[in-house]
């Protein structure tokens, strides 16, 4: 992201003016989510929030302590796991427009949004947070996301740089992964968010790479961030991921925030300015930082410089709003596209609607909201449509619906702290791998109970509906699944209610993926739903009943067990200090091709109620002494009897064999629209940079000349259309 010359000069005057106190105050937290203003200047606070689904509650300014007012609701939007579902690039920007508006509209300059971190393992307590396991995939969602954001005024803040991607020890893991991995794999979608997506700023990681603190590294901040990329926004540390004043001043970090009230004790407030004071660190590294947080500011129109005065005065900013008939709208649309069909034999799906008089849905995440947990992403919904809810208003008085928990939630392990449970967050390493339950006595037996009267009612009914998966008990910051299995029993009781009504449909909702093994085969249907925002429910009901065709596919693999996965059979995952990335690129469907694993369902996996046909793949090559690229289109035709929309996905294969490399890459998508019957073409446009791979003696992204694949398909697995290109 590039500050033109106009800001820059104004941000000098006012830099000039400032006292090395103030400047002091302007970069570091002087309260939980913001800086401190400089009055005399007219230059505000900086005003932080989370997060990724929605404008968090408010706090006290100096305590994790809710405010506990009436008007911090706000719109509830899919979770990032859900927007990448939608391979929907319009509808990313949209969703982010919704959150920029509204984190205005609550008074905002900052909202710490988007969560980018590449799902390296399934068990990641935070991947609901994150969009995929794929870099391209996160770099084409993220980066309309984070320009929606940022049309309100609002500066996106893209999260957490770099290779955070377990819970577990967060604070202190230091991560080893080689540099080719960390430019595919790890940072190329952070690059596309801060060049392509301008991101105004970006939130360091808690972990350490390469021996230094992420928030206080030369390595990332200095050397590839700001001098690699050419980056001008603001870098803002994780919430108390800044532990030496020295390091941090160094860095390229800009401001510095943490969970605890002691703001004048942070490393770069009083500490820095006493440094600075006694000429052990120069005082134009604070100006440094200063000069990015101004710059960020006026280019949100927080305020005009006037010249002549030398001071800030008021200037035309948008004036956001929340709530809106318009932002519902927008969570609904994205919500209906982010559900994937994972599998319909015998056409079990959609039901007809007219013809369901009794229906019986099992499973508490049919009754249940999740909105209010997962950690700092939890926010105040308006309101939450629940699976439940969803159905009824959809089928209205003449079908009898009944519902059943059908197994048990046994007690809450509430976050330490409970409601302030930030305060508490960074002890202990800040993350620990989720210990296994000891089921009781007294559990087991509720458990017996609600199978049996699941398993009773599940005879009666002609349909039954089972909703489960996880909630943010599992899905949680600050701590990781020990495995993929389904919480509570459910495995039991899926596969006594199949048994008892063996076309019973299954609805996973949850932010990660579960094992499934023990009943996939025997289901019929089996629907995913990830956290899909305030209008999940009314969004699954018109998928199960057919108002809406599916069309959302997965934006990572689902593994059989998280022991087929790289980071756990091949890498380390979670205890120990030095983390070694071993898998290297071989992250998610990289891996699972690489070495012919098996998986439940593959990357890019999403049926519909219709059929697609391709056919008529050209390829075109455009070549220059200034540019390459390539046009690859293909004609899709809508072959059954309800619209649709399709992803097609375009994939790259190197046939030359020179460097090892993926068996394939995802280095495409278009989601189109069609009427039954209709054909449209749809064209993909590859550059240069797509045929790369990032040649480490060269320290740089470089292309085997020779001939390669292009497939198109509408999974990784399902490949329909193949082609060759010579580069
Ligand atoms: C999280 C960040 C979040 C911050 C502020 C930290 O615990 O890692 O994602 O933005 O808290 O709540």
């Amino acid at each position: 992201m590039k500050i033109g010359s106009e800001i820059k000069e104004k941000a000098e005057i006012l830099l000039e003016q400032l006292t090395l106190g103030e400047k002091i105050g302007m970069i570091h937290g002087d309260g939980l989510f913001r800086t401190k203003a400089v009055e005399r200047l007219g230059i505000p606070a900086l005003y932080m929030s989370d997060g990724p689904m929605g404008v968090r509650a408010e706090f006290e300014n100096a305590a994790w302590v809710p405010a506990g007012r009436t008007e911090d609701y706000v719109s509830y939007l899919p979770s990032n796991a859900a927007i990448a579902s939608t391979w929907n690039r319009k509808l990313a920007y949209e969703c982010g427009s919704v959150l920029g508006e509204e984190a205005r509209g609550r008074g905002k300059d900052v909202i710490l949004a988007p969560g980018i971190n590449i799902k390296r393992s399934p068990l990641n307590g935070r991947n609901f947070e994150y969009m995929s396991e794929d870099p391209y995939l996160t770099a084409e969602q993220c980066v309309p996301l984070i320009q929606g954001i940022q049309e309100h005024d609002v500066a996106a803040c893209v999260k957490h740089f770099a290779v955070n991607s377990q819970e577990t020890q967060r604070l202190w893991v230091d991560t080893e992964v080689d540099e080719r991995a960390l430019r595919e794999i790890y940072l190329s979608a952070f690059e596309a968010a801060v060049n392509r997506g301008g991101s105004y700023s970006i939130m360091g990681a808690y972990n350490l790479i390469r021996g230094e603190h992420c928030c206080e590294s030369q390595f990332l901040l200095n050397g590839i961030l700001r001098k690699e990329w050419g980056y001008e926004g603001t870098v803002i540390s994780d919430w108390g991921a800044v532990h030496h004043t020295r390091e941090a001043a160094f860095s390229g970090l800009d401001l510095e925030m943490s969970v605890t009230d002691n703001f004048d004790e942070y490393c770069m407030a009083r500490p820095l300015k006493e440094a600075v004071e006694k000429g052990e660190i120069a005082e134009e590294l604070v100006d440094e930082k200063v000069r990015h947080i101004l710059w960020m500011m006026l280019s949100l129109h927080m305020f005009d410089v006037d010249r002549e005065r030398k001071t800030a005065v008021e200037t035309r900013r948008k004036a956001g709003c929340y709530n809106t008939p318009a932002h519902r709208e927008t969570v609904l649309r994205a919500a209906r596209e982010s559900i994937v069909l994972l599998k319909n034999e015998e056409e079990r799906l959609p039901l007809a609607k007219e013809k369901l008089k009794k229906l019986l849905v099992i499973g508490c995440n049919g009754n249940k909201i999740h909105s209010n947990g997962g950690g700092s992403a939890e926010i105040k919904a308006l309101y939450e449509i629940s699976p439940l809810m969803g159905l009824r208003t959809h089928l209205g008085g003449n079908c009898e619906i009944k519902y059943v928990d059908g197994y048990y939630e046994e007690e809450r392990q509430e976050q330490e702290g409970g409601a302030n449970w930030q305060e508490d967050s960074l002890k202990e390493g800040g993350g620990k791998e989720r210990q296994a339950v000891q089921v009781s006595e007294e559990t087991a037996g509720k458990r017996r109970e609600l199978l049996e009267e699941a398993v009773t009612y599940a005879k009666e009914y002609e349909q039954v509906i089972f909703v489960g998966g996880l909630n943010h008990e599992y899905d949680l910051e600050g701590q990781d699944r020990s495995d993929m299995k389904l919480p509570y029993g459910q495995d039991e009781v899926i596969e006594a209610v199949l048994e008892a009504n063996p076309d019973t449909i299954i609805v996973m909702a949850a932010g990660s993926p579960v094992e499934m093994g023990r009943w996939e085969k025997k289901a019929k249907a089996i629907v995913w739903n990830w956290y899909a925002g305030m209008e999940s429910g009314n969004a699954l009901a018109e998928v199960l009943l057919g108002e809406v065709n599916p069309s959302g596919k997965l934006p990572e693999s689902f593994p059989y067990s998280h022991t087929d996965c790289s980071a756990h059979c091949v890498g380390d995952f979670a205890e120990e200090k030095l983390l070694h990335y071993r898998e290297g690129i071989y992250v998610g469907y990289r891996y699972y091709e690489k070495q012919e694993i098996p998986v439940q369902y593959c990357f890019g996996h999403g049926l519909s109620y219709t059929e697609f046909a391709y056919s008529d793949m050209t390829i075109e090559k455009r070549e220059s002494a200034a540019e390459f690229g390539v046009k690859v289109s293909c004609t899709v035709k809508n072959m059954g009897k309800y619209a649709g929309k399709e992803i097609v996905q375009l994939y790259i294969r190197d046939k030359n064999g020179r460097v090892d490399k993926p068996v394939k890459e995802l280095k495409g998508f278009e989601k189109v629209e069609l009427a039954a019957g209709e054909s449209k073409r749809v064209d993909i446009g590859l550059s240069g940079r797509d045929f790369a791979y990032y040649e480490e003696a060269a320290g740089e992204f470089q292309v085997v000349p020779g001939e390669y694949e292009i497939l198109l398909g509408a999974s990784s697995q399902d490949v329909r259309l193949c082609g060759t290109v010579r580069v």
